[in-house]
């Protein structure tokens, strides 16, 4: 409204002296706030801004109304003003309430429209990691020994020559060690070396623990083979050793049957093929009948019915020596897988180096 708004204005100043010229009056600002009611409801800012001026305390047009129009009102017309007053400000006051709660649902709306969820929206796939082959397998073997009373420890992957050969009966120039082709640590540490096997645990285990022990060694080891479909530098072991005062060699035999059968199916048979280690003796290439034919030849087996699972034997006497056990009293056996070839086995993979290659295309093929 501009400056000739008819609210900055007395009724005398309006020229109104009648009752119906009032009610034409109200009308007519009735009919003003209608329009614009309208126009400003449609944004936020000029919501508030419009709402000021109908309503606000000094100078909305109610107030302006209240004190220009009914305050001065001649006695013959008060009475008609402040009817008019009355139903117009119902009217303003009712009108904003239902405009203001439209735009609140409004904002309220869109506001859960943005967040909705489209259930039919393709979700986000996460690469959610699974375990590795070898580590599944680590993981079936330590259950199997784990329920008949194996325990796992682990040690480290660069030893000396004591742990890794001289206290396992392998002393210096014996040909053992040609077998198993060395990595010499350079340098500072030139004295030591990459394990070649896992059993230099045997020997740590019995030196910090008094008998009985029945313990399983995941780990690495290292060699010096040349790379092809089955060898590479490195590969996994898991060694196990039993000692204690009564072990013959029946319950060792019965440990290998209950862990083929286990690991390989209920329907696999076990035998013994004479082997040599210096720190096992006797001492025996475990094999099992092959979990793919049953025994009867296949390719997995070579057509021989029989699969080579690891090497093993009784404790031999003078590895006791090495860690203050009594070997009068005491027996027990050990064994040394090859963890590696026993998943490749078990899960019909064909070559080695596929286990170390991480390509995704293989890993996903053993969630
Ligand atoms: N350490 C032997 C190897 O690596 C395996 C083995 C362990 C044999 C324990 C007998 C007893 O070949």
């Amino acid at each position: 409204m501009t400056i000739s708004d008819p609210t900055q204005q007395t009724l005398a100043q309006l020229g109104i002296t009648d009752p119906e010229a009032v009610t034409q009056l109200f009308a007519e600002v009735r009919q003003t706030f209608d329009k614009q009611v309208e126009v400003h409801s449609q944004d936020p800012v000029n919501w508030r801004i419009f709402l000021l001026k109908w309503t606000g305390r000094k100078s909305g047009v109610l107030s302006l109304i209240t004190d220009n129009w009914l305050k001065p009102a001649p006695p013959e017309l008060k009475r008609a003003v402040g009817q008019e007053l009355n139903q117009l400000k119902a009217h303003v006051e009712s009108s904003l309430a239902d405009r203001q709660a439209a735009i609140e649902s409004a904002a309220d709306e869109t506001a859960t429209a943005r967040e909705r969820i489209d259930l039919s929206l393709p979700g986000v796939e996460r690469a959610i990691g699974t375990r590795h082959l070898v580590r599944q397998a680590y993981e079936e073997l330590f259950r199997i020994f784990g329920s008949i009373g194996f325990s796992v420890v682990e040690g480290p992957e660069i030893e000396t020559p004591y742990y890794n050969f001289e206290a396992l009966n392998i002393p210096e120039h014996h040909p053992a060690r040609d077998n198993m082709d060395t990595f010499y640590i350079q340098g500072a540490r030139s004295n030591e070396l990459l394990r070649t096997h896992t059993s230099p645990m045997q020997i740590r285990t019995m030196e910090k623990q008094p008998p009985p022990v029945r313990i399983v060694v995941p780990g690495k080891t290292y060699r010096r083979d040349n790379p092809d479909a089955t060898h590479g530098y490195m590969f996994h072991q898991l060694e196990g050793l039993a000692v204690d005062t009564d072990i013959t060699f029946c319950e060792f035999r019965g440990v290998v049957d209950y862990f083929a059968r286990e690991f390989l199916g209920p329907k696999t048979k076990t035998r013994l093929r004479p082997s040599y280690f210096p720190f096992t003796e006797p001492s025996a290439e475990v094999d099992a009948t092959c979990h793919v034919c049953g025994g009867s030849g296949c390719r997995i087996c070579k057509n021989s019915g029989w699969i080579e699972l690891f090497g093993s034997g009784m404790v031999n006497p003078a590895v006791y020596g090495f860690v203050n056990y009594d070997a009068e009293r005491l027996s027990g056996f050990a064994f040394g897988m090859g963890v590696d070839r026993l998943a490749m086995l078990k899960y019909g993979v064909a070559e080695l180096p596929l286990l170390f290659q991480n390509d995704v295309r293989f890993l996903r093929q053993f969630p």
